[in-house]
């Protein structure tokens, strides 16, 4: 029978327990004290997540924000692809005060991960779920539901009377977003009814979400607070306390002052993004006079993806590389074989777009991209070997092959091309870069 190789990651919250003392020596599984890119030889691809850009990060918030707004970091879709087990835990001992996820099943997932702390899941309880026990069991956990309908609130009080608990319910109202949400006015009816139900139901949140804040014209974002404002407002009235108001997402937080109320939801900016290019260009113009842009230069992206060249040989003029045989050699070209490819999340639309990094110099990408394997032009760095380590997205914001870069190329946002990093991609946390 074969054996996993030691020190194998089945995934990252296991490799996280069972390597600790390892990792904070900043060594590989075989203890050579060398940064490990040697899980698998046939695979060794690893992104690194640095504990020191997570913390650095949230304190730019806590500065930003003051230390009366509560931050809750969103951390849903394994905190947008960096490893929830290695991303929570630091930002929890940094002083998050509560995360937010998708789903019940995340919230689960991240209830072993940092038991102490408070969870909110922002997919709404649906109605008849009272007979669920995903609900039951997502009530006495103690953690924060979304409610957007009164089918949804009347289930959850339905449950909550079913397991003996008093169900915690955040409100949330569309505003302009047209997605998730009841519109003001049925919100409003919500917190009617949540304050009515005394024994089953305590209201603990109203939110709200921007669909433009991260946008270079915000005219429609001060709509959507205006339009809060009135409704939390108006909430106060009919339900006195309403607990928590949030609505800011990274691009409200670093943008929007106003926006923050008594507690922020950074996504994105939390593993050290901006919040979009176009944001970037609007605290560019804006920001000298009120000093912003020093307040997102202050982020640090969190992840380095490395990976080796795997096999290198040399292609006579003509040869074709890739699916669809979109290069050609123009001349004898040194190719090498990176084992990574739209399975991991790196992007087909990539093909001939763009470049990885050995050591600092640039190599280009060539061909198409396919499942597990990215061809490089290594012509011009004859000194390259196999094995060599590959940097296939650079922490380096400046680089040619950042999140942010790549995400213009790939005509997408930073979220998803990190969201988007497979399950295969093993996660250690480092101290730093
Ligand atoms: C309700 C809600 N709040 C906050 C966020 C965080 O947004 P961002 O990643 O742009 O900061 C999200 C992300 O999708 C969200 O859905």
């Amino acid at each position: 029978m074969r054996k996993w190789p030691v020190g194998w990651p089945r995934n990252s919250g296991n490799f996280r327990r069972r390597n600790k003392s390892r990792r904070a020596r900043g060594e590989g599984p075989d203890g050579s004290g060398e940064l490990a890119l040697e899980f698998s030889k046939s695979y060794p691809t690893v992104a690194s997540i640095s504990e020191a850009a997570l913390r650095g990060n949230f304190e730019v918030f806590r500065k930003h924000c003051g230390a009366a707004v509560k931050i809750c970091p969103v951390v849903k879709a394994n905190a947008y692809g960096h490893g929830v087990a290695i991303v929570a835990p630091v930002l929890a001992q940094a002083g998050a005060d509560m995360f937010a996820v998708a789903n019940i099943a995340e919230a689960n997932e991240l209830a072993e991960i940092v038991p102490a702390k408070e969870i909110l899941v922002f997919g709404p309880v649906q109605g008849q779920s009272w007979a669920s026990a995903e609900f039951a069991e997502a009530l006495k956990s103690n953690y924060h539901l979304t409610i957007a309908d009164m089918d949804g609130g009347q289930a959850l009080a339905e449950a909550a009377k079913h397991v003996g608990v008093i169900g915690r319910v955040h409100i949330k109202v569309d505003t302009g977003m047209g997605r998730m949400g009841a519109l003001p006015a049925a919100a409003l009816e919500l917190v009617r009814f949540v304050s009515s139900q005394g024994r089953t139901l305590r209201l603990e949140g109203l939110y709200t979400h921007f669909a433009t804040a991260d946008e270079t014209d915000v005219s429609f974002a001060h709509e959507q607070l205006r339009c809060f404002n009135e409704f939390v407002r108006a909430g106060q009235d009919v339900g006195g306390q309403v607990g928590l108001i949030h609505a800011a997402n990274s691009a409200a937080l670093l943008g929007l002052q106003e926006s923050h109320f008594t507690m922020v939801r950074p996504g994105i900016s939390t593993y050290g993004y901006w919040p979009s290019s176009s944001f970037a260009k609007r605290f560019a113009e804006q920001g000298q006079a009120m000093g912003a842009m020093k307040v997102l230069e202050g982020l640090r992206p969190a992840l380095r993806l490395e990976s080796r060249i795997v096999l290198i040989k040399e292609l006579p003029v003509g040869h074709t590389c890739g699916y669809g045989r979109t290069f050609r050699a123009q001349r004898p070209t040194r190719v090498g074989i990176v084992p990574v490819g739209y399975e991991d999340g790196y992007r087909r639309s990539f093909s001939n777009k763009t470049v990885m990094l050995i050591g600092r110099r640039p190599v280009p990408v060539i061909g198409r991209v396919s499942m597990d394997q990215t061809i490089v032009d290594l012509t011009d760095q004859p000194q390259v070997k196999t094995g060599d380590v590959v940097t296939v997205i650079s922490e380096k914001r400046e680089d040619p092959n950042s999140v942010e870069a790549l995400a213009q190329t790939a005509d997408t946002i930073a979220h998803e091309i990190t969201c988007l990093l497979g399950r295969r991609i093993v996660r250690r946390a480092v101290a730093d870069f």
